[in-house]
């Protein structure tokens, strides 16, 4: 059966606009966070602590935390990839934060000038650490089902490293759909061996991108297994600099359409969503591909 509750994860901020030519004014990215917290988002992910010359468009992550200090942080989850990211983003008050390994070795290399291994290593004391002073910490798990350069990831690989991060020490975690190749028989079958690896459902949120079309049949498929924690980005904003071929997220929109459809709870009000990724588009100067978002705003 379905479940009767879904907490979204929401990425526009982040995934969204990492991928972004513009590079977006501070406050913008504050308002922006702001109205998808007042829209009923529950987490709100903010921004990034990572090398600033490889994400220049979250650069600003020391100036727009303090502006989001009237928010409780345990809703603005930020992304975490070493010490000195968990250094900063500690100093600013984050109480949840997210690490990010991949399933495969080019991706790692490219997104992380690491192997899969040396990723861990680097993670295990930023994990250790934020789990020492009381931080939730979330593990995403890039090309867990394609990889641009390699091609479809087997199962097992992508057990192997969500184990891992698991024994790190992670709370829960992100499987990421970076390319959107995945199809739903591949979701529940990966879900499965998980499973089957130890691995409970509980711990396990699905980070879909868009690229194919299937995200929304992905997350179908997810909930039916029992997933319960969505990624999505409002108005379907998104994608990878570092991995060819990736673009946006499922769209928020799209997602909560569904949901309400379903009978299934967000707490998310779908008009003020709505009318904040229109908003944002308008920032951008570029519509947003949400199908939802269209209809209901006759854009
Ligand atoms: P590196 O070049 O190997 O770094 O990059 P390093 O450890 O050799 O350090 C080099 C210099 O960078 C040093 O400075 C460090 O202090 C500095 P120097 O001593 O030379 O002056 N440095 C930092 N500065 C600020 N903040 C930091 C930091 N770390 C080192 N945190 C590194 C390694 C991990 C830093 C780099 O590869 C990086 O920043 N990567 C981030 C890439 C990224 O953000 N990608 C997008 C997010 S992942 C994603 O979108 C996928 C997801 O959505 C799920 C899905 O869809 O699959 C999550
Ligand atoms: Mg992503």
């Amino acid at each position: 059966g379905l479940p009767s509750r879904v907490r979204i994860h929401e990425v526009g901020a982040r995934d969204g606009l990492q991928n972004e030519q513009t590079v977006v004014p501070t406050e913008v990215k504050a308002e922006f966070v702001h109205r998808l917290a007042d829209a009923g988002l529950p987490l709100v992910e903010a921004t990034s602590f990572v090398h600033p010359k490889w994400v220049p468009q979250l650069a600003d992550a020391e100036e727009l935390f303090p502006r989001l200090g009237d928010l409780d942080p345990h809703r603005l989850p930020v992304l975490v990839p070493n010490d000195r990211g968990l250094d900063r983003a500690l100093a600013l008050g984050a109480r949840r934060i997210a690490v990010f390994g991949s399933a495969t070795e080019s991706f790692a290399k490219a997104n992380l000038n690491r192997t899969v291994d040396e990723a861990l290593a680097m993670f295990a004391p930023v994990v250790r650490r934020a789990k020492d002073a009381g931080v939730h910490v979330r593990g995403y798990l890039s090309m867990c089902f394609g990889d641009p350069w390699e091609g479809p990831v087997p199962l097992a690989q992508t057990v192997r490293v969500c184990r891992a991060l698991l024994d790190l020490g992670c709370d829960e975690l992100s499987l990421g759909d970076t390319i959107g190749v995945a199809t739903p028989g591949h979701v529940q079958h990966l879900l499965a061996a998980l499973n089957e690896a130890g691995v409970p459902t509980s711990k396990l949120g699905v980070h879909f991108h868009d690229t194919y079309g299937q995200a929304l049949a992905n997350t179908y498929a997810a909930l039916q297994h029992g997933v319960t924690t969505v990624d999505a980005s409002a108005g379907g904003l998104g994608g990878c600099p570092y991995a060819k071929s990736a673009t946006g997220n499922l769209a928020t929109e799209d997602l909560v359409w569904m949901l309400h459809g379903l009978g299934i709870e967000t707490g998310v009000d779908l008009d003020r969503l709505i009318a904040t990724s229109v908003w944002m588009a308008d920032v951008l100067g570029r519509p947003s591909p949400s199908r939802t978002l269209r209809a209901l705003s006759h854009k």
